[in-house]
């Protein structure tokens, strides 16, 4: 059983996630025009670990005998800089996930939900996981800067990124 408060927080959530996937496929097209098959690989794992979870939410709220409700997914943007624009927004982003799932263990706490809090600590430990990624890689594009071997070095490394459901993301 879920409070409501928590129920549509967790409905929120789910809609967050499927933007993320949404934002991260809108970023694995561009790659892919661009000709960076490796980073639009990247992205397009990144993509279906957010679906995953978004699914995992949607499992959680059935299996506490809840009613979904889905709403309508933001349109992401399209067109990005480079490399290193895209993931300095894919970082930025993160904070945002990050924030709302503190947010969530914040009032699974006040309302006294331990099942909630347990469920969400599979997220706490995910965000810090992807930040970290996210950071990784962007250091790297920093010290690549206009070297195109480099960026070509790392997009054949990104491109050896396979998805693994329930795994933490892979640098
Ligand atoms: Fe679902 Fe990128 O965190």
């Amino acid at each position: 059983m879920l409070s409501k408060k928590m129920l549509n927080a967790l409905n929120k959530q789910i809609n967050k996630e499927m933007y993320s996937a949404y934002l991260y496929m809108s970023m694995s097209a561009h790659s892919q025009y661009q000709g960076l098959k490796g980073f639009a690989n990247w992205f397009m794992v990144q993509y279906q670990e957010e679906m995953g979870h978004a699914m995992k939410i949607y499992d959680y709220i059935n299996d506490q005998g809840e009613r979904l409700t889905l709403k309508a997914i933001s349109e992401p943007p399209a067109e990005f800089e480079s490399p290193l624009d895209m993931f300095e927004k894919t970082l930025s982003h993160e904070k945002t996930v990050t924030k709302s799932i503190n947010d969530l263990v914040g009032l699974a706490i006040s309302e006294k939900d331990y099942a909630t809090q347990i469920f969400l600590q599979w997220f706490v430990t995910e965000q810090i996981e992807e930040e970290g990624n996210d950071n990784d890689i962007i250091s790297r594009l920093r010290l690549i800067g206009d070297n195109g071997n480099g960026l070509l070095m790392l997009d054949r490394e990104l491109g050896a990124r396979v998805y693994s459901p329930e795994a933490a993301p892979e640098k």
